[in-house]
Protein backbone atom coordinates (compact mmCIF):
# COMPACT_ATOMS: atom_id res chain seq x y z
CA UNK A 1 0.00 0.00 0.00
CA UNK A 2 1.70 3.29 -1.10
CA UNK A 3 1.73 5.19 2.29
CA UNK A 4 1.31 9.52 2.35
CA UNK A 5 4.79 11.23 3.10
CA UNK A 6 4.55 13.24 6.18
CA UNK A 7 6.87 16.49 5.27
CA UNK A 8 9.19 18.71 7.24
CA UNK A 9 7.40 20.22 10.18
CA UNK A 10 5.08 17.35 11.07
CA UNK A 11 5.67 16.39 14.64
CA UNK A 12 6.36 12.73 14.17
CA UNK A 13 9.12 13.08 12.55
CA UNK A 14 11.25 15.11 15.57
CA UNK A 15 10.19 12.30 18.03
CA UNK A 16 12.55 9.41 18.56
CA UNK A 17 11.29 6.56 17.41
CA UNK A 18 10.40 3.35 19.63
CA UNK A 19 11.85 0.00 19.38
CA UNK A 20 9.58 -2.70 18.04
CA UNK A 21 8.52 -6.60 19.00
CA UNK A 22 8.90 -9.22 16.49
CA UNK A 23 5.32 -9.69 16.96
CA UNK A 24 4.35 -6.23 16.40
CA UNK A 25 1.51 -6.22 14.19
CA UNK A 26 0.90 -6.11 10.73
CA UNK A 27 4.66 -5.63 10.09
CA UNK A 28 5.43 -7.90 7.27
CA UNK A 29 2.76 -5.75 5.48
CA UNK A 30 4.41 -2.51 6.39
CA UNK A 31 7.26 -3.35 5.60
CA UNK A 32 5.91 -4.01 2.34
CA UNK A 33 4.39 -0.35 2.27
CA UNK A 34 7.36 1.50 2.62
CA UNK A 35 9.49 -0.33 -0.03
CA UNK A 36 6.05 0.85 -2.33
CA UNK A 37 5.70 4.17 -1.17
CA UNK A 38 9.46 4.59 -2.14
CA UNK A 39 9.89 3.24 -5.21
CA UNK A 40 7.12 5.16 -6.15
CA UNK A 41 8.63 8.74 -5.03
CA UNK A 42 11.86 7.17 -6.63
CA UNK A 43 13.54 7.27 -3.05
CA UNK A 44 16.48 5.15 -2.05
CA UNK A 45 15.36 5.06 1.63
CA UNK A 46 12.71 5.71 3.87
CA UNK A 47 12.01 5.40 7.59
CA UNK A 48 9.24 4.52 9.34
CA UNK A 49 8.43 8.17 11.00
CA UNK A 50 8.12 9.59 7.21
CA UNK A 51 4.97 7.37 7.39
CA UNK A 52 3.66 9.10 10.25
CA UNK A 53 4.68 5.59 13.09
CA UNK A 54 7.36 6.44 14.96
CA UNK A 55 9.25 3.05 15.50
CA UNK A 56 12.26 1.96 14.39
CA UNK A 57 12.52 0.56 10.91
CA UNK A 58 13.74 1.82 7.90
CA UNK A 59 14.08 0.64 4.48
CA UNK A 60 17.11 1.15 1.91
CA UNK A 61 17.19 0.17 -1.89
CA UNK A 62 20.57 2.08 -3.36
CA UNK A 63 20.48 0.24 -6.48
CA UNK A 64 19.94 3.06 -8.63
CA UNK A 65 23.19 4.85 -7.34
CA UNK A 66 24.97 2.35 -8.85
CA UNK A 67 27.07 4.11 -11.66
CA UNK A 68 28.00 5.90 -8.81
CA UNK A 69 29.27 3.54 -6.76
CA UNK A 70 29.06 -0.07 -7.77
CA UNK A 71 29.15 -1.94 -4.02
CA UNK A 72 25.82 -0.94 -3.67
CA UNK A 73 24.37 -2.56 -6.45
CA UNK A 74 22.24 -5.22 -4.12
CA UNK A 75 22.27 -3.15 -1.38
CA UNK A 76 18.16 -3.36 -0.44
CA UNK A 77 17.52 -4.04 2.90
CA UNK A 78 15.27 -3.68 6.43
CA UNK A 79 16.87 -2.22 9.64
CA UNK A 80 14.42 -3.17 12.41
CA UNK A 81 15.86 -1.56 15.49
CA UNK A 82 18.86 -0.56 14.58
CA UNK A 83 21.55 1.03 16.59
CA UNK A 84 24.49 2.72 14.96
CA UNK A 85 27.44 1.61 17.20
CA UNK A 86 30.44 3.50 15.78
CA UNK A 87 31.05 6.42 13.18
CA UNK A 88 34.43 5.88 11.58
CA UNK A 89 36.76 7.35 9.26
CA UNK A 90 36.72 10.87 7.12
CA UNK A 91 34.32 13.14 7.35
CA UNK A 92 32.77 13.38 3.79
CA UNK A 93 30.40 15.76 2.38
CA UNK A 94 27.36 14.87 0.33
CA UNK A 95 24.65 16.44 -1.53
CA UNK A 96 21.44 14.64 0.54
CA UNK A 97 17.79 15.65 -0.18
CA UNK A 98 14.86 13.67 1.36
CA UNK A 99 11.38 12.92 0.42
CA UNK A 100 10.02 15.00 3.78
CA UNK A 101 11.80 18.09 2.37
CA UNK A 102 10.75 17.78 -0.92
CA UNK A 103 13.33 20.26 -3.92
CA UNK A 104 15.91 21.15 -1.11
CA UNK A 105 19.43 19.78 -1.48
CA UNK A 106 22.05 20.61 0.43
CA UNK A 107 25.48 19.18 1.55
CA UNK A 108 26.01 17.14 4.57
CA UNK A 109 29.48 15.94 6.42
CA UNK A 110 29.01 12.63 7.48
CA UNK A 111 31.65 10.06 8.94
CA UNK A 112 32.54 7.69 5.67
CA UNK A 113 31.86 4.45 7.41
CA UNK A 114 29.52 2.99 10.59
CA UNK A 115 28.73 -0.04 12.90
CA UNK A 116 25.32 -0.85 13.07
CA UNK A 117 23.36 -3.51 14.71
CA UNK A 118 19.88 -4.47 13.38
CA UNK A 119 17.18 -7.08 12.81
CA UNK A 120 16.62 -8.28 9.63
CA UNK A 121 12.98 -8.75 8.23
CA UNK A 122 13.77 -12.22 9.83
CA UNK A 123 14.33 -10.74 13.08
CA UNK A 124 17.74 -11.87 13.24
CA UNK A 125 20.08 -9.79 14.77
CA UNK A 126 22.97 -8.17 12.53
CA UNK A 127 26.11 -6.69 13.09
CA UNK A 128 27.54 -4.77 10.43
CA UNK A 129 29.86 -2.49 8.64
CA UNK A 130 29.58 0.26 6.11
CA UNK A 131 31.14 2.50 4.62
CA UNK A 132 30.58 5.09 1.44
CA UNK A 133 27.77 5.65 0.13
CA UNK A 134 26.22 2.93 2.06
CA UNK A 135 26.77 4.39 5.10
CA UNK A 136 25.62 8.04 4.21
CA UNK A 137 22.36 6.48 3.79
CA UNK A 138 22.12 4.63 6.55
CA UNK A 139 22.96 7.52 8.49
CA UNK A 140 20.39 9.42 7.25
CA UNK A 141 17.53 7.33 7.53
CA UNK A 142 19.08 6.33 11.17
CA UNK A 143 18.88 10.02 11.79
CA UNK A 144 14.79 9.83 11.19
CA UNK A 145 14.56 7.43 14.03
CA UNK A 146 16.25 9.97 16.16
CA UNK A 147 14.03 12.96 15.02
CA UNK A 148 16.69 14.31 13.09
CA UNK A 149 16.72 15.68 9.42
CA UNK A 150 19.79 16.28 7.27
CA UNK A 151 18.90 20.28 7.79
CA UNK A 152 20.07 19.96 11.20
CA UNK A 153 23.50 19.10 9.93
CA UNK A 154 23.94 22.55 7.86
CA UNK A 155 25.20 25.93 9.00
CA UNK A 156 22.70 28.60 10.59
CA UNK A 157 23.51 30.64 7.61
CA UNK A 158 22.24 28.03 4.98
CA UNK A 159 18.99 27.58 7.21
CA UNK A 160 18.82 31.30 7.49
CA UNK A 161 18.36 31.24 3.54
CA UNK A 162 16.02 28.23 3.60
CA UNK A 163 13.90 29.24 6.04
CA UNK A 164 11.06 30.04 3.39
CA UNK A 165 11.04 27.41 1.60
CA UNK A 166 11.11 25.22 4.60
CA UNK A 167 8.17 26.89 5.96
CA UNK A 168 6.70 26.90 2.59
CA UNK A 169 6.91 22.71 2.57
CA UNK A 170 5.85 22.63 6.71
CA UNK A 171 1.96 24.56 5.43
CA UNK A 172 2.44 21.42 2.62
CA UNK A 173 2.61 23.58 -0.29
CA UNK A 174 4.77 21.56 -2.28
CA UNK A 175 5.13 20.17 -5.96
CA UNK A 176 5.82 16.39 -6.44
CA UNK A 177 4.18 13.59 -7.90
CA UNK A 178 3.97 11.24 -4.76
CA UNK A 179 1.23 11.52 -1.81
CA UNK A 180 2.16 14.22 0.92
CA UNK A 181 0.96 14.91 4.51
CA UNK A 182 1.40 17.53 6.67
CA UNK A 183 0.71 17.36 10.47
NI1 LIG B 1 15.09 11.56 4.66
Amino acid sequence: MILPVFLYGSPVLRKVAKDIPEDYPGLDQFIDSLFETMYQSDGIGLAAPQVGKSIRVFVIDASPLEDEDPSVKDFKKVFINPRILSCEGETDVYNEGCLSIPDIREDVERKSAIRISYCNRDFQYREEYYKGIAARIIQHEYDHLEGKLFTDHISPLKKRLLKNKLTSISKGKVDVKYSVKHI
